[in-house]
């Protein structure tokens, strides 16, 4: 079992504006290297007597799953913490739950609402935190985006990613991942539900060290022309229930289907980072098709969140 560096030790991961890119290529790589070791069945147990804290005010599958079977293969224990069981559902404040959990646990990983909340948890926690999901953002699914991403093509620098639909914490992540690691990425959105001013400034600043080119566009065929990977999420995200009707309408014409990704390249890659809407944002052909290589991005969230668990924590 190779030594890890302690480079990103004692760090939080929430957002990925944080991170330089060879902090990222670091995460990346120690995430392919655990990939082989489980693979091969060799001993990684890099966070052997360690605990995670898991606090989800969201549903999750793949979150859940991939990281308290993620500590678990490092040697370390996960304790799932339902918000609603928490004093945190009662009112505790998130600074006393950030002192006392800091007291118990090694690591937290938290999905909720505002990001607002991550930040303060990590303020006052005295250990890592890892944002599982925000309204904002979510780091961890846009890692696993990239180890996908450059396991298939072999490179991410100078490539094209076309994001089509809602300008929503995927896509966030996604432009700041993007111009982290060289990725040319162009999200298309209608006109109302294009990705925060702030975030895409904030991805045009990070792109200037790796000369990515990001763009914002209304029209989706514009994204995809020429894309070597083509990316979409739901219509309606967690917490905008309510609204899925009218998003409905508003998205249609941003289905990827058959149709859409004939201006893509031949030998585009298409990836979602689940649950799907075979009925809406995606047709059953494209994410069951040849090009889709969904299940692999879903695998290598266990991999890359291993890699972030056993270099912060
Ligand atoms: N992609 C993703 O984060 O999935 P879950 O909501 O199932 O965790
Ligand atoms: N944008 C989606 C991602 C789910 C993993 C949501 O926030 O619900």
């Amino acid at each position: 079992m190779k030594q890890l560096p302690d480079l990103l030790r004692g760090r939080d991961l929430l957002s990925l504006h944080h991170f330089t890119p060879s902090e990222i290529k670091l995460i990346l790589d120690t995430a392919d290297d655990l990939r082989e070791m489980q693979k091969k069945g060799e001993p990684h147990q890099y966070l052997k007597g360690k605990t995670l804290g898991m606090i989800f005010q969201k549903s999750s599958t793949r979150t859940r799953v991939s990281f308290e079977v993620g500590i678990y293969q490092l040697g370390g224990y996960g304790l799932f913490l339902s918000a609603s069981d928490l004093q945190l559902g009662r009112g505790e404040s998130i600074a006393d739950t950030a002192r006392v959990l800091s007291r118990y646990l090694d690591g937290i990983m938290i999905r909720t609402y505002a990001q607002s909340d991550v930040e303060e948890l990590a303020r006052y926690a005295d250990i890592p935190v890892i944002n599982g999901l925000t309204d904002l953002l979510h780091p961890c699914q846009i890692l696993a985006d990239l180890q996908t991403i450059r396991q298939v093509k072999g490179r991410l620098a100078g490539l094209k990613l076309a994001y089509v639909g809602d300008g929503n914490n995927v896509a966030h992540s996604l432009l700041l991942g993007c111009a982290k690691t060289g990725v040319n990425i162009t999200v298309a959105s209608p006109e109302g539900y294009k990705p925060r001013p702030e975030i895409v400034s904030a991805a045009v600043e990070d792109a200037r060290e790796t000369g990515a080119v990001i763009r914002v566009v209304t029209d989706p065929v514009e994204a995809v022309k020429d894309a070597d990977v083509v990316v979409t999420d739901v219509w309606a995200s967690m917490g905008q229930e309510a609204e899925q009707d009218a998003r409905a309408g508003v998205f249609a014409p941003y289905r990827v289907d058959e149709e859409l990704v004939k201006h893509a390249r031949e030998d585009y890659i298409f990836l979602h980072c689940l649950p799907a809407h075979r009925w809406e944002e995606v047709s059953a052909g494209i994410i069951d098709g040849p090009h889709s290589v969904v299940w692999d991005e879903a695998e290598n969230r266990l991999h890359v969140q291993k890699a972030v668990m056993a270099l912060i924590m």
